[in-house]
């Protein structure tokens, strides 16, 4: 875990509410794995010791630094796609456990719901371009409110993914919720593992057919935090264990589904 002063490269508006934000950082950086976080703090403009949690949504090309994709949702990410090209950010990390990677040639879905597509297009791009997994292997659904929600799609299919797309108001894609194709692919052939970052009514869904279908699950939590390395006990989802808690900075943010209690 390292702490460092990030220079911003760049903090470009996607569409609608959603930032890329590139920093640049020394080589500590540069070994974060897919579901890896970090932190960041906006100097004394905001409170001074409030951190938020953020994907690592790529490794800039070059080991430059890194990139985050983050929404506007408050006043915190509100600062920060102020935030102009030249001027640093705290940033502490990279935090967190990471996805176990499948055995090569396993049959993968990945399954993002809005912004949950970040560190999901790390790990596809980190499984095909580093580790030379078949992306004929890898089916990816991406569901969203609507199709200003649909994030990513360009560097899906850059790295020869096929793409399922749902939005909840029809505006792209089935006029439904993500789970419903991937139930419909579950039914035609199982994966060997299941990829997710989303809402919680969405992981939930996935968790339960996961257990139906009996096929290994990986889920990417997304919890308020404080601290982001086990200090404040802030960030505590419960456990299938009675009476136990999991802390998602320390434990996760990747959980097998079978650990967690909806
Ligand atoms: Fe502080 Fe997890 S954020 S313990």
């Amino acid at each position: 875990m390292f702490l460092e002063k990030g220079q911003v490269l760049w903090n470009k508006k996607l569409c609608s509410s959603y930032f890329k934000l590139g920093l640049k950082l020394s080589g500590s950086f540069y070994d974060a794995k897919p579901g890896q976080f970090v932190m960041l703090r906006i100097d004394e403009r905001i409170a001074p010791l409030l951190r938020r949690p953020f994907s690592v949504y790529r490794i800039i090309e070059g080991r430059k630094g890194v990139e985050i994709l983050y929404r506007v949702v408050g006043e915190f990410t509100g600062i920060l796609s102020g935030i102009r090209e030249g001027e640093c950010v705290d940033i502490l990390g990279p935090l967190g456990n990471g996805f176990s990677l499948p055995k090569k040639d396993s049959r993968v879905f990945i399954v993002a719901g809005g912004i949950g597509v970040a560190p999901l297009v790390f790990l596809c791009s980190y499984l095909i371009v580093e580790k030379g997994y078949d992306s004929s292997t890898i089916k990816v659904f991406l569901g969203a409110r609507s199709k200003d929600d649909l994030l990513c799609r360009d560097d899906l299919s850059s790295l020869g993914l096929e793409v399922a797309i749902t939005t909840d108001d029809g505006s792209e894609g089935e006029t439904c919720m993500i789970t419903s194709p991937v139930e419909a692919a579950l039914k035609k052939a199982r994966p060997d593992m299941i990829y997710a970052c989303g809402p919680s009514g969405m992981m939930k869904c996935l968790s339960e057919m996961a257990g139906d279908y009996g096929v290994a699950c990986q889920l990417s939590m997304e919890t308020v935090m404080a601290c982001g390395f086990g200090a404040c006990l802030g960030c505590a989802v419960e456990s299938k264990d009675a009476n136990k808690y999991l802390h998602v900075c320390k434990d996760g943010p990747v959980f097998d589904s079978r650990d967690i209690r909806f």
